[in-house]
């Protein structure tokens, strides 16, 4: 849909692949390369632009391969580089594009470089690949400052030093097997240069960046001025951990990188990054012409079902980030939040159940109001299948390292992370083969009503709304206009315009209002009685300008 001058990137439609709990091929009850190749002509066919992959790299998987041992090879878990080239080379010759998720804020505490670096001991060169301190107290066994680690707990962990004394600490932002490397040491940046053209050589699009405001934190590591901002938001909050000015030089080094790669190949890649800062405008710095080519725009994700919200954050979006020449990436669900389904159909009463049917419709509207957007939009997998969370997994099966550290179970991440239903009426429902144990997370027996399948063979299904709507963003030469331009603002409805006619209106309410267009209906995300936009619902049609 872009137009012939313009990269793919700054409107593509990508699909997260959740590697784990998108398809299996090896019948070991985890999703791998091999599942995601086979998986590939569905994707082609639902019409997204291309995948993000999840990190597949060698990892001991405690935080789900976010925990890299080794950053030039493929995890047995997943497969190998040969599985690797072959999705990248049927992706391609599908038209997919394939962004890999690269993750250089840390590493996994088996990283050669660590072990190098416990073993080297105090005052050591391998150490200053880290951030090792001396802790403070008269016996240095309180930690060097008061930084909180984001999934809880100190940002600090003290080590056993080679004499069998307990010694220096290090720093980790996540996990304590996640140890963030120091930036400020320059062979960081080399490893990471080679990390990259590795993966370029291979043939990837472009990068997913993993905690794209962090890598380099205050030369000094002082106290924080409220250490438990960062572990009770789960957001990058500590203003001396996050977001510091040098990171901007590591984004200019990677971006002449790709633009190296493209102009030796006339092809176009993309850094998108992980981008969570205050406000949009702090984003937009990320997205400056030598920087990031895209960041996610994260704020949708905790909007209220609410128009003027909506109008508000995406208004701010478009003039904070779309005003500079960056696209917006927009982003309503991810590996790391509970499902849209789910989410809008919270009740606001303390203790009631939420509605699914409810938090489906809205989940449903919200899609196609941001595939109406201009800029680019990330799916994450089973979106398309109006999958809900899945909030009563065993106890005993939760393995997000987040419950680990809170003890507490909801505040983990698993149940958006389950293995997709494929097809058939009962676990594994396709995911993996008949002969697999069971899968990693247990699939409820309800994912019976939210198969690939069943939704496929059922015209009116979310599904078919899903892939109209990609349709008709390729299609309609309105939606390659980057202007939006606002239109009702009547209460609870949301609408605006773009190129010659399109419209695109929203009801956020809970009851049907008089349609606030009268013109070619486009697509609407529930069936909607003549003059009438139903409740939750958007609605996509071609008006007459002049009319
Ligand atoms: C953000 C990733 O999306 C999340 O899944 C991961 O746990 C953290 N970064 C740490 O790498």
């Amino acid at each position: 849909m872009a137009t012939p001058s313009a990269p793919w990137w700054r409107d593509a439609v990508m699909y997260q692949v959740y590697l784990r709990s998108f398809r299996d091929g090896n019948s070991d009850g985890v999703g791998d390369l091999r599942g995601a190749r086979s998986g590939l002509a569905y994707l082609s066919t639902l019409g997204v632009d291309g995948v993000w992959i999840s990190p597949c790299f060698p990892s001991p998987q405690r935080d789900h391969g976010y925990d890299v041992s080794d950053y030039c090879a493929i995890d047995p878990l997943f497969g190998d580089l040969d599985d690797f080239d072959l999705l990248v080379r049927d992706a391609h010759q599908l038209g997919l594009k394939v962004v890999l998720d690269i993750v250089p804020n840390h590493c996994s505490s088996d990283h050669p470089r660590f072990q190098e670096a416990l073993a080297a001991g105090p005052g050591s060169e391998a150490r200053r690949w880290f951030h090792f301190a001396e802790g403070r107290g008269a016996d240095g066994s309180l930690p060097p400052n008061n930084w909180r680690a984001m999934f809880g707990g100190p940002a600090w962990t003290r080590v056993v030093e080679p004499d069998g004394r307990p010694g220096q600490w290090y720093l980790h932002m996540f996990t304590p097997h996640q140890p963030d490397w120091n930036w400020r040491t320059p062979e960081v940046a080399d490893l990471f240069d080679k990390v990259l053209r590795f993966w370029l050589d291979r043939g990837v699009d472009g990068f997913r960046i993993d905690v794209a405001v962090g890598l380099f934190k205050h030369p000094d590591l002082p106290d924080s001025p409220d250490p438990t901002a960062d572990e009770d938001a789960r957001d990058a909050i500590n203003p001396l951990a996050w977001n510091q000015p040098e990171v901007h030089t590591v984004w200019r080094r990677w971006r002449a990188i790709c633009d190296e790669y493209d102009a030796y190949d006339g092809k176009q890649r993309t850094l998108v990054g992980e981008v969570a800062v205050p406000t949009p405008s702090d984003q937009a710095l990320y997205l400056r012409p030598d920087e990031l080519h895209q960041a996610f725009y994260f704020d949708l994700l905790h909007t209220p079902w609410d128009a003027s919200a909506f109008r508000e954050r995406i208004g701010a979006a478009l003039h904070d980030i779309a005003s500079t020449g960056a696209p917006v990436t927009w982003v309503l669900n991810n590996h790391d939040q509970q499902r849209t389904v789910t989410r809008y159909g919270q009740s606001v009463l303390p203790g009631q159940e939420p509605d699914l049917d409810r938090g489906a419709a809205r989940a449903l509207a919200a899609a196609l109001l941001m595939l109406a957007l201009p800029g680019s939009a990330y799916l994450y997998q089973g979106e398309e299948l109006g999958l809900p969370e899945v909030t009563d997994l065993p106890l005993d099966a939760l393995t997000d390292p987040i419950v680990a550290a809170t003890g507490r179970p909801e505040a983990g991440r698993d149940g958006c992370r389950v293995p997709l239903p494929w097809s058939g009426t009962k676990p594994p429902f396709g995911f993996t083969g008949a002969e697999a144990d069971r899968t990693w997370l247990p699939q409820p027996d309800w994912f019976d009503r939210y198969t690939v399948q069943l939704l496929r063979a059922n015209g009116d299904s979310c599904w078919h709304t899903y892939r109209d709507g990609l349709q008709l963003r390729r299609t309609v030469p309105a939606l390659r206009d980057p202007a939006l331009r606002w239109l009702a603002d009547d209460d609870g409805i949301l609408a605006f315009a773009r190129g010659e006619g399109f419209v695109c209106a929203v009801n956020f309410t809970d009851a049907p209002v008089p349609a606030p267009f009268r013109g070619t209906p486009l697509l609407s995300s529930q069936p909607c009685d003549d003059g009438k936009l139903a409740a939750n619902t958007a609605a996509w049609w071609i008006v007459d300008p002049a009319a």
